[in-house]
């Protein structure tokens, strides 16, 4: 890849995606506090909603708290702990399970969002989109996996050795992964332009819901056996 867009993508874009992030999250939750939600889709069927939801949300949480830690967790850090070959056998086993619990959840969502006429005429073609391209990136993290697997351990240390230079704002962290495959490198891409859209998608739910959980009110808990005793 040419020297001029491998820096722009892999040492600049990063910065430039993650700034339009959270100031998209901010004017959001200041301006229009009323408008974040995931617009829950239940009501209209059932069908799928539960296996593929949790298949979803269940492996996706678990793939980003892998990417947090592999990514950020520094070498000497991780060194007291395990070498990098464990860490990249354990990044392998977690990813491909909980990676194919997320596309295979996410397959399901779209399908039935697809074949369910009332749920079709009720999605807006963004609500698809988001999908789609959730799909295709969780689709090639897996893929990307193959290639971890089949490729040197100085390789995949030099991932987290790019992402901790990015967040030290390194001017030469993009140099560090030049040489690495194309797969990985659309999949960054995508991964960043996620982050630049994310503020303005479904997917705002993630960053209030669980803070909207815990201080919720006026919701009164009902256990059937418990009223049946009381009345
Ligand atoms: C810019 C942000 C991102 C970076 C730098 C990044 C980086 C990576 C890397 C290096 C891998 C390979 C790990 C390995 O082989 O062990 C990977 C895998 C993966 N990524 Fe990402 N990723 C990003 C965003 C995302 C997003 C937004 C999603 C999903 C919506 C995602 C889903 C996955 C999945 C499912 C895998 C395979 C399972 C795993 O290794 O955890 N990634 N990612």
């Amino acid at each position: 890849m040419d020297n001029f867009i491998n820096n722009l993508l892999f040492t600049y874009l990063p910065h430039i995606s993650m700034t339009l992030f959270w100031f998209g999250v901010i004017t959001r939750i200041v301006k229009s506090p009323q408008s974040l939600q995931a617009e829950s889709s239940q009501f209209l069927s059932k069908k799928g909603q539960r296996w593929g939801g949790n298949l979803f949300h269940y492996g996706i949480l678990m793939v980003f708290i892998g990417h947090f830690t592999g990514l950020f967790t520094p070498e000497n850090l991780y060194h007291m702990m395990m070498t990098t070959a464990t860490k990249r056998a354990l990044a392998i086993t977690m990813g491909s399970i909980f990676g194919v619990s997320a596309f295979a959840g996410i397959l399901i969502l779209l399908i039935r969002r697809l074949k369910n006429k009332r749920l079709r005429l009720n999605s807006k073609p963004q609500d698809i989109l988001l999908i789609v391209l959730l799909l295709v990136e969780i689709g090639l993290g897996i893929v990307s996996i193959f290639i971890t697997a089949g490729s040197s351990i100085e390789s995949y240390a030099e991932l987290g050795i790019w992402a901790q230079k990015v967040i030290t704002f390194q001017p030469d962290a993009g140099a560090v992964i030049a040489g690495h495959s194309l797969i990985y490198k659309l999949h960054i891409v995508i991964g960043l332009f996620i982050f630049m859209i994310f503020p303005y998608t479904k997917l705002m739910h993630m960053l209030v819901m669980p803070v909207a959980y815990f201080f919720r009110s006026g919701y009164q808990l009902v256990r059937r056996g418990f009223t049946k005793r009381s009345t």
